[in-house]
């Protein structure tokens, strides 16, 4: 089977990238990971890229700002530096914590995945799994979720390919669920960069 290239955009500890990497690997899989690339130079992704034989760049907002230049700026030499590396067929945000101008999908029109983790229209942005725990707390919602979606200039608003329902147990530490929502977003981020991929 051909394998597509894919480039991995992360911000930290990688574990959903591992899952990818270690998929990348099984003869089902119809991606290859071609570049990794953070917005974080410490992302320990960055090492399990390196690890695995896999260029990777890091490029931090920080500094383009602190020569005076936009995120915009930002964005746009993110995006022809992946094109300068790579001619990727998909774009997979995996623990990628910047949100992408329009300016920077305009290069990738359709071809950008991201994992989030709640379900879809219930926590936009950031510390989902906490608001989503504390909702719960109050007796708001049942259960949570998780979601790979497409990416629009609209935060965790796109099109979405994959989702699923996480339970929350009467007897969670906000810890326990986090572990659980972890374990259930490896394969979803796997099985849902298949599917993007078999979409295009
Ligand atoms: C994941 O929970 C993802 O949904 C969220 O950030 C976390 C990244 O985890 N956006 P990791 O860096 O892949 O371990």
């Amino acid at each position: 089977m051909s394998k597509h290239s894919i480039v991995v955009l992360i911000s930290g500890f990688g574990s959903n990238l591992q899952a990818l990497i270690d998929a990348s690997k099984l003869p089902t899989a119809n991606f290859e990971i071609s570049l990794v690339v953070s917005n974080k130079k410490s992302a320990y992704g960055l090492e399990r890229a390196a690890q695995n034989g896999i260029p990777t760049f890091a490029q931090s907002l920080k500094t383009f700002k602190d020569e005076g230049k936009t995120r915009v700026d930002f964005d746009v030499a993110l995006a022809k530096e992946i094109l300068a590396r790579s001619q990727p067929k998909l774009i997979v945000l995996a623990g990628w914590m910047h949100i992408l101008s329009p300016e920077f999908l305009s290069f990738f029109p359709g071809k950008v995945i991201n994992l989030h983790p709640a379900l879809p229209g219930q926590f936009d942005g950031a510390h989902a799994i906490e608001r989503a725990f504390e909702a719960f707390k109050k007796g708001e919602i049942k259960n949570t979720g998780i979601m790979v979606h497409r990416v629009i200039p609209e935060v965790d608003r796109g099109e979405v390919i994959l989702k699923q329902e996480i339970p929350i147990l009467d007897s969670d530490t906000l810890e326990a669920l986090e572990e659980r929502i972890h374990s259930h977003e490896h394969q979803l981020i796997v099985a849902g960069t298949i599917e993007a991929l078999k979409a295009l």
